[in-house]
């Protein structure tokens, strides 16, 4: 007789990414010989920068293959540090930076520092389903407040002030915005720090898209509030998606909290990516990494036109990231089957709105243009011979 162990509860409330299952639909039709255009990957296209490779392979062979502190190597941290300084203006101790195993690490430790059974965290929804998880996970309740193109798909210091309960412990946003690619103002930003500090809860701004803004010079929510815990990564502008690795920017006082953390979760970030990653700060990455983030912006000036000529509505154009959230009640109020008909009869793989929350969800899907133009240029065909029959 087959032994069934009890589970925990929360894992039933943790959601599979229906990306993936997009992603698994999309290759078998590959494998049957269709041709698929995929804008439902969510990382750079591009391979990681030639200096970070090179710095990795030679750790490698000097044996660099040890732990490290759990709060990463010294000189990373210095290293991160000075990266604030000379690209958003900001001045903050390397003390203050702690390297984890990918922003996903770092959302995981800030949660778990902040957040008792059910506390509170506001998010938006749309908004980036693994922190809700990580909330869930710790037993804490994420409270997705519905946001629309009235506020650019963003909370503001109003929706936090309205939503805010006596156990809510704190407000997360992610700024520029997965799935949205809509950013904070600066102004709103001040707002919502002040407002959370006057609830006497925390500020979590996760800033992993930041690097890839297009519309203006990027800011950073440390030189709005030093309070803020900002979590970041080199996975999106330095294109290191595999290597595991991101950073805390905390306040002083709770480093020592979240560096035990770390060394029981995971002891601490991976050797030789941390070593590799010193490399992203030198003048002839930061050189390749800025010609890719104009390619992006080059990218996105070409599709969001296109899609709006074709009947999507981006009522906000997205300023940072590689992400377009589309609404497609021109055409369907079933995403999922939008996206299904996509995939098979066009042959242009999205990811449905139900991935990012529940508010409009059916009525939405992300585009991802981590592709080069020529093929943007293929699936904007493909879309409008399917849609204009
Ligand atoms: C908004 C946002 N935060 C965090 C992450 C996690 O990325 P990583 O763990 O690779 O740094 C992602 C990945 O797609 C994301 O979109």
């Amino acid at each position: 007789m087959e032994t069934r162990a009890r589970l925990a509860a929360r894992v039933a409330e943790i959601a599979p990414f229906h990306v993936m299952e997009v992603q698994t639909a999309a290759r078998a039709l590959e494998a049957a010989g269709r041709s698929i255009v995929h804008m439902e990957i969510g990382e750079p296209d591009f391979p990681t920068p030639a200096p970070v490779i090179a710095a990795a392979q030679r750790a490698i062979a000097e044996g660099g293959v040890y732990y490290t502190s759990a709060l990463g190597l010294p000189e990373l941290r210095a290293a991160i540090a000075a990266h604030y300084a000379s690209h958003y203006g900001v001045r903050i101790g390397p003390e203050r930076v702690i390297v984890t195993a990918g922003s996903s690490a770092a959302l995981l430790l800030v949660m778990a520092l902040l957040v008792n059974r059910d506390d509170r965290i506001l998010l938006a929804d749309p908004g980036y389903p693994c922190t809700r998880h990580f909330v869930r996970v710790l037993e804490g309740d994420p409270f997705g407040v519905p946001v629309g193109a009235d506020t650019d798909y963003q909370l503001t210091a109003s929706l936090i002030e309205r939503h805010w309960t006596p156990g809510t412990r704190g407000a997360l946003i992610a700024s520029p915005s997965n799935p949205t690619g809509t950013t904070v103002a600066r102004d709103e930003m001040a707002r919502i720090a002040q407002t959370v500090r006057r609830q006497g809860g925390t500020l979590i701004v996760d800033e992993i898209y930041l690097g890839l803004s297009y519309d203006a010079p990027p800011v950073s929510a440390l030189a709005i509030d030093d309070d803020a815990f900002v979590v970041s990564s080199f996975s999106k502008y330095f294109n290191m998606t595999g290597w595991r690795l991101g950073w805390i920017v905390a306040p002083e006082r709770h480093v020592r909290d979240l560096e035990k953390l770390a060394q029981n979760l995971y002891i601490s970030p991976p050797t030789p990516s941390q070593r590799a990653a010193l490399a992203c700060f030198l003048p002839e990455t930061l050189a390749i990494v800025e010609a890719r983030r104009q390619a992006f912006r080059a990218r996105r000036d070409y599709l969001v036109p296109a899609l709006r000529e074709l009947g999507f509505g981006i009522p906000v154009t997205p300023s940072g990231g590689f992400f377009v959230y589309a609404d497609v009640t021109r055409f369907s109020r079933d995403s999922e089957h939008f996206c299904r008909e996509a995939l098979e009869v066009a042959g242009v793989a999205l990811t449905p709105g139900v991935d990012f929350g529940r508010h409009r969800a059916s009525d939405h899907v992300r585009f991802s243009y981590t592709i080069d133009e020529p093929k943007l240029h293929e699936a904007i065909a493909r879309l409008r011979r399917w849609l204009r029959g």
